[in-house]
């Protein structure tokens, strides 16, 4: 399903305007960023701008990258990035999102890095998600990104029918990414049933539960939605 026209953000087409939006959306972020916190960092084009807009903050901050492109662009940027097996909670995580439904919940996964970035986010106190006006769904649809165990690897992609592996590299955790193509229908009905599925590592469906914030560029303003529901937020 395309994403309703919104005259208010940058229009299908006008990718300037969308990595524009991106942008504005990421340094509206960085600015809930203290001296002092530990900060999960995501993955993405999104992400990308966070990471300078931190850097030049100059804030004394830990940081632990949820994949290897991350972890060097922040490093490259002089922020301190910290081994994520030393840290047990987050003071806030930011990270982008493929879908964003009003209800909160999200598609996450575009960059196969949905396993990784849903741990950071369930230990970060506050998960902020920042996005361009593209994101924003009426309702979820597929794809649905999968991480799989490669062990029977056909028996569960028989499980998660319909679904196509993706052409690219395994996971840093050795997985494999695939998407689930069927449809949604209650997100939360789906969530359990993929989580369930012997083989699936995780999907790309968080819960509104997890997240505290989006901010989503819309032309040159950021527009913040909170969502109280969030057990994270503080
Ligand atoms: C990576 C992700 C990304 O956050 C998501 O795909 C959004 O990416 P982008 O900011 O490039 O649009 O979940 O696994």
């Amino acid at each position: 399903m395309p994403p309703p026209e919104d005259p208010t953000g940058a229009q299908p087409g006008d990718p300037a305007g969308l990595e524009r939006e991106k942008q504005v959306a990421a340094e509206a972020a960085a600015q809930l960023v203290e001296h002092g916190m530990t900060v999960g960092l995501g993955t993405g084009s999104t992400v990308a701008y966070l990471l300078p807009a931190l850097a030049r903050r100059s804030l004394g901050i830990v940081c632990a990258a949820t994949s290897p492109r991350t972890e060097h662009a922040a490093r490259e940027l002089g922020l301190r990035i910290e081994d994520v097996a030393s840290i047990d909670r987050f003071d806030i995580a930011i990270d982008g999102a493929d879908q964003v439904a009003p209800d909160g919940w999200l598609v996450k996964g575009g960059g196969g890095a949905h396993t990784r970035e849903k741990i950071i986010a369930a230990a970060a106190d506050r998960f902020i998600v920042i996005a361009d006006s593209s994101k924003p769904v009426p309702a979820l649809h597929s794809p649905i990104p999968l991480e799989l165990i490669s062990f029977g690897l056909r028996a569960t992609m028989r499980r998660v029918a319909p679904a196509s592996l993706r052409d690219v590299p395994l996971s840093p955790d050795g997985g494999v990414i695939a998407d689930y193509h069927g449809p949604v229908g209650d997100p939360a009905a789906l969530a359990v049933r993929l989580s369930a599925t012997p083989g699936v590592v995780d999907h790309g469906l968080f819960p509104p539960e997890m997240v505290a914030t989006v901010f989503v560029g819309r032309g040159e303003s950021a527009e913040r939605t909170d969502f109280k529901h969030s057990l994270s937020s503080s």
